[in-house]
Order: structure tokens, then sequence, then C-alpha cells
């Protein structure tokens, strides 16, 4: 089963051919992604990486993976950007909710914390006790190997552990994910003799989700990397088509850009299940920071309904009319609670008698889009079978191609990100770093 695309909700703002339109800009821009020849080809390697995929490497990181889950209970990431959200919305989607809380739905995986994506000293300082509760082991996961919320908390942590451990046990407790050759964090894993793995030269950090800097924390995690893999290998399989009819991925991208051009400069991506939450920011990262350049591109926000549309949902209704929704509907959250009758009816709920949660959730989500609607607030709905690794796999490829294909139909180079330099510049300045 695939993921299928719903543009029922668009109905009153595009017309079906508008999407025809588009079919020769896509037809280049898919051949420009496929055979280097776009802005930004140095770093297109995600575009055939499922097709290709490196299993002797996978097997390298389910090895490691295998070894830290013995000796580990606790397994800090540390990493920022696409050095971190990737992981991050893999573990939030498919490990279960309370999975730091309880062992019992733990298993024999360790806790898994994340460390280096922001300056919070207090952070660190918490951290550092709860480090005492268990044996620990650390990922660093850093491209360029010299970003500084990373190094910065690396730096503590590697003393904590070798101070806690001493230097030749911390050393078989560090794993360094980075470039092959460039970088600070390069050259210290040598040195030290930590265990590596690469980030391929020609993947942005923002699409590496499944190179190791992904794959490893969700492996140590106790995900199954493999059925990402599948999943991602599907999606390459199914999304290869250049034709908008007959790719769903495409026809999203094309329908933000149509949307775009219609004054709709804010994209909303909603989901109604928490365990969306994060994938939700990686994707504000994969788009933002790929297509917000030269003045242009749409501003991708995420809601987590339905918590937000108790806080959010008054703009969207009424608010100005820049918006549009796209919904990540999951057919089956696998849930079987059902609503008791309550022979008194006290809170008057006997309505719903037998109806599980989940079935609670479609009737919001349908409502919600259609009041959405009626608002001339569009909407999409792309919806999975269910949250998986294999689906897991399967979205993040289709959102990074999505992603690709939409910077080139907006005409900017989505692989590079001289913005992120600026704020850079001025806090080295301030700080007084050498030159
Ligand atoms: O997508 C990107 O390239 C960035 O968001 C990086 O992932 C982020 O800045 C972290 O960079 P690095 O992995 O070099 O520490």
């Amino acid at each position: 089963e695939k993921i299928s695309l719903d543009a029922g909700y668009l109905k009153n703002m595009i017309g079906e051919e508008e999407l025809f339109d588009w079919e020769d800009p896509v037809e280049k821009a898919h051949y420009d992604l496929h055979n280097e020849m776009g802005k930004g080809n140095d770093f297109v390697g995600w575009v055939n990486q499922p097709r290709d995929f490196d299993m002797e490497e996978l097997e390298k990181v389910q090895e490691t993976a295998k070894r830290l889950r013995e000796n580990t209970d606790i397994f800090l990431v540390v990493g920022i950007g696409g050095s971190y959200l990737g992981a991050k919305a893999g573990i939030e989607m498919l490990t279960p909710f309370f999975y730091n809380d309880s062992e019992k739905l733990r298993g024999e995986g360790p806790r898994v914390y994340f460390a280096g994506h922001h300056l919070s000293g207090r952070y660190l300082e918490e951290l550092l006790q709860v480090l005492e509760e268990g044996e620990v082991s650390i990922n660093i996961i850093s491209k360029s190997g010299t970003t500084t919320e990373p190094a910065v908390a690396f730096r503590i942590l590697k003393n904590y552990m070798e101070n806690r451990y001493g230097k030749k046990e911390a050393a078989k407790r560090i794993v360094a994910t980075t470039d092959r050759e460039k970088g600070a964090l390069k050259e210290l894993a040598d040195k030290e003799c930590y265990e590596t793995f690469i980030v391929p030269d020609d993947i942005g950090g923002r699409y590496s989700v499944l190179s190791p800097v992904g794959m490893l924390p969700m492996a140590v995690a106790g995900i199954n990397v493999e059925d990402i893999v599948k999943g991602a290998k599907d999606a390459y399989a199914q999304l290869l088509e250049p034709e908008i009819k007959k790719n769903p991925c495409y026809q999203y991208s094309v329908y933000r850009n149509i949307l775009y051009g219609k004054g709709k400069k804010i994209e909303i991506l909603a989901n109604f299940d928490p365990r969306l939450t994060y994938f939700g920011e990686w994707f504000k990262q994969l788009f933002g920071e790929s297509e917000g350049k030269e003045g242009k591109g749409i501003f991708p926000a995420t809601l987590n309904f339905t918590t937000d549309l108790h806080s959010m949902g008054q703009y969207i209704q009424e608010g100005e009319r820049t918006l549009f929704v796209t919904v990540l509907r999951v057919e089956d959250e696998e849930a079987e609670t059902t609503i008791a009758k309550d022979h008194k009816n006290l809170d008057g709920l006997n309505y719903l008698t037998g109806k599980t949660l989940g079935e609670i959730n479609e009737k919001a989500l349908q409502g919600t889009l259609a009041a959405h609607y009626e608002g001339e607030v569009p909407g999409m709905i792309l919806t999975l079978p269910k949250l998986d690794a294999y689906y897991f796999g399967y979205m993040v490829y289709f959102f990074m191609k999505a992603c690709g294909l939409s910077g080139y139909l907006l005409g900017v180079n989505p692989f590079d990100q001289p913005g992120v330099e600026a704020y850079k510049k001025n806090m080295f300045r301030l700080l007084g770093k050498p030159q």
C-alpha cells in the first residue's frame, strides 16, 4: 500500500487542469534531480540513495547498535538541525510514547536523550545528573564537525565520560558520525580512536536521515532500520514517474506551488497523532532551509491536532487567509480502546458508546478540514496506512523528493543554506572567536 494524496479540499481554489499546466516544469525538475543537472547538484546523493542502498554499511550500523544496546542504559544523541531531527522524528514516531519512562515498554533498549541542539546550560547540568542513573554511551553527529552547539555540549560530555570511565573506556562508549575527512570532529575522533560513521559528501544534513546520521540512533532505540530501507526503496520506485498524474509526490509539490502563487504563503503540516510531532519538526527544517531564500518560499509550520485546535484553531478558521493545511492522516492507529456505556451518563458521552478514540479522531479530522475549507483554508490529506518503520522510510523519502522538486519549481537551490551563516558570524564576533 502506498501513501495517498487526497486533494478534495482544494477544489474551490484549484481547477484540475491547473495541475497539468505544470507538466513541463515538473518533467524538467524531475530530470534535473535524477541526472544531477539542477542547482546544488553536488548534494543530490539522497535521490538515488534508496536504490543503491549501502547494505554493508547498514550492517555495520546494526552491529554497533547491538554492541551499544548491550552495555548502555542511557544513550545520548548529540547533534543539531539535520544531524538530529531525523533520528528524533523516527524515535518519537516508532517507539512507545512512554519509552524513556517505562522499562516494560522499553524492553532491552536504553533510554534515549538528545543534547547539543540548543545552548541551555541548565539542560546540560540536569542531563549530567540523569547520566548518573545508568551506563552511558554517546553518538556525536556533525557533518561539518564544527557546529558550535553540538561541539560545546560534546566538550562537556566528553569530559564527563573520561572522568567517569577513564579515557580508554570512554572512547569505546563514544561513536562519531561525521565527514569522511574534513572537520574538527573527524580529527578528534581519529585522535581518540572513536568508532566513526560517515555522512556522505553528496548528502546535506536535512536530507541525511537514511544515512548513519539517522539510522544509528534509531537502531540503538530498537527500531527495525531494515524496514525503513524497504519503505524508502518502495517510495523510490513508486515515485519515479515524471508524469504528474501518476506521481502523488509531484502532485503535492505542484499543489503547494500553485497555492503559493495564489497568496497562500504558509503551509501548516498538521497531524492528528502526537507520534508525528517531531516528524513535523523534521519537515519544517527540510522545507524551511530548502526553500526559504532569495526572498521566496512557503513558510512551513506545523500544528498538532486536536491539541492545537484549542490554541490556533481560531486563527486558522478566521485569521488572515494566507494559509493552507496539509494533514498527515494515519489510517490505522492500532489501538482498540472503546468508550464504554455509562448508565448515569453524567458526562453526556453515551452517544459515543462503542467507538474507539481513533474513530472519534477521524471525525475530528474530517470535521476540521471541512470547516477550514468553508473558511477558505485549502487542505490536502496525505494518508499513511499506519505508523511503522516501513512507512517512516517511505514518508521521509516522499517529503525529501517533494521538497527537492518543489525547490526547483520555485527556482531556488534547495540544497544550500547560506542564510544559516548570518547568525553564526555575529555570534562568533560577539564571542571573540579567533579568525
Ligand atoms: O541541513 C543542514 O545542512 C543543517 O541544518 C545542518 O544539519 C545543521 O546545521 C548541523 O550541521 P552539522 O551536521 O554540520 O553539525
